[in-house]
């Protein structure tokens, strides 16, 4: 389990990461975290191991984290604020020991339980990486992680993009009005940016740990202090986004930051804003009678905490 990186006044208040969202506005990122973006772009919060590493919040400093040296991805480095206890287990288990080599069996046995619990029904992409480790250019761990990232990176957030954005136009007719006029998929361009905006499905919070101490927007990082990113909360910054709150299909929304921002921002980006002009562009002109078949209080949304922000059925009529 990760040490507290950081230390805390005995009286700081620390924001506990992540409350969940509003019932009432399933589709906003949680009060608390929204509220940190009046407080200061970065500030601490405590996770689920009790340890507070920063939060960077505002959409700037976002951006400038994300894209800065002195800040590394590495999740073998102790400190690393880990999303939940499985993740800090499973690289543990990978993690080579001094003197020993890493046990690539036990990483990879951890690796192919998540690819089983991710119930893998996607054919093509198996029998191709299956091919490639056959022919040796991949081993039988890397085949499994990068199925793993197609299933859970590529194909979870698209998937829940298209059902939470279609609850989320539901409730917004006028700009699903909008949607419906538009007669091709590239006039689907803008809408679907601001929509990404909206509902920031990847909602975990990208996770890093300082290399070196450097002050970044007033405090002062120290090398090994855990940093999270939590994107909902940059795409909700009102100095980047007036009224967040308003979707508005209209609104010039490109400089968001669902994909994330810097080195790791999202591979398949540009496959994903495709995937979802086809969907936004056609689905709802083809089927303009398109309603949800049960109350949109009996809608279960996944927890703050899920990876991806979701529905777990979406049942709908027309
Ligand atoms: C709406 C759909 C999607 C959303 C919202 C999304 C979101 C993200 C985000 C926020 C990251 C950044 C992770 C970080 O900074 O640590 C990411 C990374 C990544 N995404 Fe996506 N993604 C989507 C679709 C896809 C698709 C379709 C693919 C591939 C087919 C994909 C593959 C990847 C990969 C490989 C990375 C890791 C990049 C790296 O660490 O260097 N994603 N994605």
């Amino acid at each position: 389990m990760a040490e507290a990186t950081t230390e805390l006044a005995p009286d700081e208040q620390v924001y506990e990461y992540q409350d969940d969202r509003d019932a009432k506005c399933p589709f906003a990122p949680p009060p608390g975290l929204r509220a940190l973006n009046d407080k200061a772009p970065v500030t601490r919060g405590k996770i689920w191991d009790g340890s507070t590493p920063w939060l960077v919040t505002g959409h700037a400093a976002q951006r400038a984290i994300l894209s800065d040296p002195r800040v590394s991805s590495d999740d073998k480095q102790p400190g690393f604020p880990y999303p939940n206890q499985r993740r800090a287990h499973r690289q543990d288990a990978g993690r080579p020991q001094a003197g020993r080599p890493g046990d690539l069996t036990r990483a990879a046995a951890a690796l192919a339980d998540d690819l089983r619990a991710a119930r893998c029904a996607v054919r093509g992409p198996r029998l191709l990486l299956a091919a490639r480790v056959k022919d040796g250019d991949l081993t039988l761990p890397e085949a499994t992680l990068l199925a793993i990232i197609l299933l859970i990176a590529g194909h979870e957030t698209s998937a829940t993009m298209i059902t939470v954005g279609t609850a989320l136009l539901l409730e917004n007719p006028e700009q699903l009005a909008r949607l419906q006029q538009i007669d091709n998929t590239k006039d689907a361009a803008g809408a679907v940016e601001e929509i990404l905006r909206y509902l920031t499905v990847a909602q975990f919070g990208q996770r890093r740990i300082a290399s070196e101490d450097f002050e970044f927007e007033g405090v002062d990082i120290k090398a090994g202090d855990g940093i999270v990113v939590p994107l909902p909360a940059g795409n909700w910054d009102p100095d980047a986004f007036p009224d967040p709150e308003k979707l508005d299909l209209t609104r010039k929304a490109t400089h968001h930051h669902a994909f994330g921002w810097g080195i790791h921002q999202c591979l398949g980006q540009q496959l994903a804003r495709i995937e979802l002009q086809v969907v936004y562009g056609t689905l709802y002109r083809r089927v303009p009678t398109l309603r949800l078949a049960v109350d949109r209080d009996e809608l279960e949304f996944r927890p703050a905490d899920a990876l991806a922000f979701g529905i777990r059925e979406l049942p709908v009529t027309w």
